[in-house]
């Protein structure tokens, strides 16, 4: 296809606004699909994604649309997959900016319309959903125009359920998106967008081509990555599978290569010729860290393996989560898993329940942290990357501790705002920044990402009734007093609860975890202590009652020998019973307890 005739976009709006539904329908107009075939959402392809409305993986169609070939690029709608995004971004020259038109402007929406903008995107407007009776277009273009920055003033309006303004779009992709450049002599050059693992095909790689071309039978190197591979396959989807002979400069596609894993490719890297190579890569690469991590383990210790399989079979199509073997005393074999954030958590947990029929405990998410080790006898001073609480190192060498801090941009309609600022204030926020916008605030803090993984977004969403919307990106790291905080149980630590807290908010969640467990665990024959810990200190502690079995009761009275008797070696007992600390702590119990309230 030759480059004037070729437009790249993508579609930028918040959950709900009504992306997938205009996809379709532009998928429907360009004559992808007929009528009966659209009954389904066609982008949003994975059950989870369907169910909570998210979009997790990146796709891209194909259309035709008077001459011209349309790429539309889906991208993944959450914080979590900020970087994804912005190789999606990247391989597009432009972007339709769906609003609905009862709702207005959310935080979401802003945070990818600033990277869509700093990707030199033209942007078009469109404000979707004109259908509902609450709608308020000229509202949300002003909107468009004083929160974003944007002219609004052809902003197009739609519904993509009634199909109004369809065409109009399309148009508008055409004649104010931008084609791409790109030089088809020169030596291949494309980005590496996405990559999933197909049962058929293997491992499928979403490409933009920017120079050269790439076909079938081509000997290509990924350049970050260093591996080289033979092209089995080039193609394109309409959304259904097309094989094509080639992709040239400016034109998005898939390829497959015969490769197994999807951790062989790496989202951002530069696919090149073997034997006649581009000078250099493409700039943007970033190597994809976790930085959320939680133990996971069975309920059933027999389902270790069937876990062990499960997660191999997961990080197959998604290389973004690592995992390594872990043991706790508390809760036996499972693995130390990082996430790209607490959403990526939660859908994998989802999807090895579901999908894989397996009953899973997740202890406390901790974030990563630098500590700043003294010289010790044998070691000399060092720095070390920390995943677990289990693995504090001995305090005396502990210099100093750097948590990640994130920057965080909040809406919230004025009703709430009080209790947001509170809710900020008590997780160590710093206020950046505080403007009105219409009804709502706009709020810029500064927080730091160990007191957000727990259940910021969840006690944003109650206090606010679901109105306030969050959206965050790390920014450094950050000394900070931290300590690790240890729960004991029956004077045994219980590694699966220990966790990392400042100094300042420590007593507070200690109390509140002892509180917790003391509910959760069912009383034993003897009385049980729990308490929680820093280094030595007790600061917190609460006492689950014996269960008192009446073993005097068959006596009659009479006999005080017996009953001394009895009484003695009802002693013996407990005493047993505690020196094998067998303290039953049921399942349940860490997951509640570890559910921040
Ligand atoms: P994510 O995939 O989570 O980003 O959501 P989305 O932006 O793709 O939203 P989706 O297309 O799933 O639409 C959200 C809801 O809005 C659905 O219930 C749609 O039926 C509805 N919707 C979408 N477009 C319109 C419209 O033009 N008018 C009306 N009334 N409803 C719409």
């Amino acid at each position: 296809t030759p480059l004037d005739r070729i437009r790249n976009f993508s579609i930028i709006a918040h959950i709900d606004h009504g992306k997938s539904t205009l996809a379709d329908r532009l998928i429907q107009r360009t004559g992808g699909l007929s009528e009966r075939e659209m009954t389904a959402q066609v982008l949003d392809n994975m059950d989870i994604e369907k169910e909570r409305g998210i979009t997790i993986k990146a796709q891209t169609v194909r259309l035709d649309y008077k001459g011209h070939v349309l790429n539309l690029m889906d991208t993944p709608g959450h914080v979590d997959f900020a970087y994804e995004v912005s190789r999606s971004l990247a391989a597009c020259e432009g972007a339709l900016l769906v609003v609905d038109a009862a709702q207005g402007v959310e935080a979401q929406t802003l945070a990818n319309v600033y990277q869509s903008i700093e990707h030199d995107h033209e942007i078009v407007p469109v404000i979707n959903k004109i259908d509902l009776p609450a709608a308020e277009p000229d509202k949300v273009k002003a909107e468009i125009e004083d929160i974003i920055g944007l002219p609004a003033d052809d902003a197009v309006l739609a519904s993509a359920k009634s199909g109004i303004g369809i065409d109009e779009i399309l148009d508008a992709i055409v004649a104010r998106i931008p084609a791409p450049k790109g030089d088809v002599n020169a030596p291949l050059k494309a980005m590496l967008v996405d990559s999933w693992y197909d049962p058929y095909l293997g491992v499928v790689i979403l490409i933009r081509v920017i120079d050269g071309s790439i076909k079938k039978g081509q000997q290509i190197k990924f350049m970050q990555e260093g591996s080289v591979h033979l092209v089995d396959r080039v193609g394109c989807f309409r959304p259904k599978i097309e094989q094509l002979a080639d992709l040239g400069p400016g034109e998005i596609g898939f390829i497959t290569a015969q490769i197994k894993e999807v951790a062989q490719t790496r989202v951002g890297d530069t696919i090149t010729d073997a034997k006649r190579p581009a000078a250099e890569a493409l700039p943007g690469f970033k190597e994809v860290q976790p930085v959320v991590f939680c133990g996971l383990f069975p309920v059933d210790a027999n389902d270790f393996e069937k876990l062990r399989e499960s997660i191999s079979k997961l990080r197959l199509n998604d290389a973004s989560f690592s995992f390594e073997m872990e043991t706790s005393a508390a809760l036996g074999f499972g693995f130390r898993c990082g996430f790209l954030g607490l959403l990526h958590l939660e859908i994998i947990q989802e999807r090895l329940s579901r999908e894989y029929d397996l009953d899973l405990i997740t202890t406390a998410p901790s974030v990563v942290y630098r500590i700043h080790l003294t010289h010790s006898k044998t070691e000399p001073a060092t720095t070390i990357e920390l995943h677990n609480p289990a693995d504090m190192p001995d305090p005396n060498r502990i210099e100093s501790i750097e948590e990640p801090w994130i920057d965080a941009t909040i809406y919230v309609p004025d009703e709430y705002l009080g209790s947001i600022l509170k809710l900020c204030q008590d997780r160590r926020g710093i206020q950046k920044d505080l403007t009105y916008v219409g009804g709502r605030a706009q709020l810029r803090y500064e927080l730091p990402l160990n007191e957000v993984v727990f259940d910021f977004y969840d006690r944003l969403k109650s206090i606010s009734r679901g109105y306030a919307s969050f959206d965050y990106h790390q920014i450094e790291t950050r000394e900070g007093d931290l300590v690790k905080m240890s729960i004991l149980v029956n004077n045994e630590a219980v590694d699966a609860l220990s966790m990392i807290v400042h100094r300042g908010t420590a007593e507070a969640r200690g109390r509140g975890m002892c509180e917790r467990l003391k509910d959760l665990i069912p009383r034993h024959l003897f009385k049980i202590p729990i308490q929680a810990a820093i280094g030595g200190k007790v600061i917190a502690r609460e006492t689950i009652a014996a269960m008192r079995k009446d073993v005097t009761a068959k006596c009659y009275g009479g006999d005080a020998t017996r009953k001394r008797k009895l009484l003695d070696k009802q002693k013996e007992g407990k005493k047993r019973m505690r020196e094998y600390g067998s303290v039953q702590i049921p399942q349940e119990a860490f997951i509640a307890a570890l559910r921040m309230g």
